[in-house]
């Protein structure tokens, strides 16, 4: 997916170990899309070579604010005013406190104050040992540049170039670009706090066996991701997935329909957005064997009972009709047939403004999806592409039907 594409990102390196992660970091902007244009430190390149550098982008990298290279011998203005946006990766616990003081006495500190801020954002991926991490000072400083309307992306935790073990990890390249993405979404959820369910249930039978379904919990995470990138809090209510969760987002792991229902009636309490894309089990073996059920050497199979599992989101509708609360609930239907026709009845019988019908079968485990919309006033189908860009339309749809109380 070329989610960048259009997109110019000036990318700072400043002087760090993790400036080996910034070679990464690079290819998977230039994948998304994006024109990337380099910036480094005197410290950076250290580190690793501006030729290295080049050869990713595809562009000669900036060092010095004395480059002939540009007309008007101003690389700092030039070089701000063409990107969307400037990412420090990695940023240095010296170039933070550079920024907080306004220092400006090479190409790139020089550049970020440059920075037209009312439409260049600033994103700053921390890299140090976790003692300068955590040191006062850093902190401080930390805080003063998001005052000053940066975005510090925060860090990650483990095994350190220095043999230490703890805060201040770069984040991984993947990660910052999800960052990077998220940035350039329409924060149409601003003051959300939207609960997700995803995935399926399992329904133990005993110790060793039980009942689940092919749900891969995809749809949901993506919808999750999509929402937290449009500004929302966001809390994940998933059943039995291997799916990363996505950065930002609150995730509750749960494995029985009894268990989805007890953590989502927790969660919607302070949700104004309920969308329950969760492929939960509609029944529940009645009784549960505290010993594996053998076989009794008859031949003849174990006759099991079920009883039906409560429709949580059916409950969490009623539950906030009952209060005159406003939560926008939003459903999902599963279907194997006549999609349209189940999904309006599905609707109805919900009491819900909005569901999404999709085939089970063309969907379960895939990365691409097709949805219907069904509302009071009709249908409208977003046709087939990736889950992601699906979950983006879907939360854009969700945004435009809000009632009024529930804008920010
Ligand atoms: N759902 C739920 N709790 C259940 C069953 C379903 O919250 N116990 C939710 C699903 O997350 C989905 C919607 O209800 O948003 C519809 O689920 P689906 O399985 O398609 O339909 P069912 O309500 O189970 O109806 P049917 O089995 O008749 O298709």
């Amino acid at each position: 997916m070329q989610e960048l594409a259009g997109k110019h990102i000036v990318l700072g390196l400043t002087g760090g170990i993790a400036c080996y992660k910034s070679a990464e970091f690079c290819r998977l902007l230039v994948k998304s899309g994006a024109t990337v244009q380099v910036v480094m430190t005197e410290a950076a390149a250290q580190f690793i070579t501006p030729v290295t550098m080049q050869a990713l982008s595809g562009r000669p990298v900036y060092t010095s604010q004395w480059d002939v290279r540009e007309l008007n011998n101003m690389p700092h203005i030039n070089l701000s005013r063409e990107a969307d946006a400037i990412v420090l990766a990695p940023a240095s616990a010296d170039f933070i406190a550079r920024l907080v003081q306004g220092r400006s006495d090479e190409l790139l500190s020089l550049m970020c104050l440059a920075r037209p801020m009312d439409r260049v954002p600033l994103l700053i991926a921390p890299a140090m040992n976790r003692e300068m991490w955590s040191h006062p000072a850093t902190q401080r400083n930390l805080r003063q540049v998001d005052a000053d309307g940066a975005l510090v992306l925060g860090v990650g935790n483990g095994w350190q170039a220095c043999g230490e073990t703890g805060d201040g990890r770069m984040l991984e390249a993947d990660q910052l670009l999800d960052e990077v993405i998220a940035q350039f979404q329409p924060k149409v959820l601003a003051g959300q706090h939207v609960v997700v369910t995803a995935g399926p249930t399992f329904e133990a039978l005993d110790p060793i066996r039980g009942i689940t379904n092919h749900s891969s919990g995809k749809m949901g995470f993506a919808i999750a991701r999509a929402a937290r990138d449009a500004g929302a809090e966001v809390t994940l209510v998933a059943g039995p997935v291997h799916l990363p969760t996505p950065r930002g987002v609150r995730r509750v792991d749960v494995l029985s329909a009894q268990q989805m229902l007890e953590a989502t009636l927790h969660s919607v309490r302070t949700a104004s957005i309920f969308v329950a894309t969760a492929a939960v089990a509609d029944w529940r073996p009645a009784a549960h064997s505290q010993q594996k059920i053998k076989k009794d050497g008859t031949g003849k199979p174990p006759m099991l009972q079920f009883v039906e599992n409560e429709d949580i989101l059916l409950t969490v509708a009623q539950g906030a009709r009952a209060q005159g609360g406003q939560l926008f609930c939003v459903g999902f239907a599963a279907e194997s047939e006549n999609l349209a026709e189940h999904a309006k009845a599905k609707r109805e019988r919900k009491g819900i403004p909005l569901l999404v019908g999709n085939i089970g079968p063309l969907t379960f485990g895939q990365d691409h999806n097709s949805l219907l919309l069904v509302d009071a006033k009709g249908v409208r189908e977003l046709p087939r592409a990736p889950k992601l860009t699906l979950a983006r339309e879907l939360v854009a749809e969700i945004a435009a039907r809000l009632p009024a109380g529930l804008h920010p």
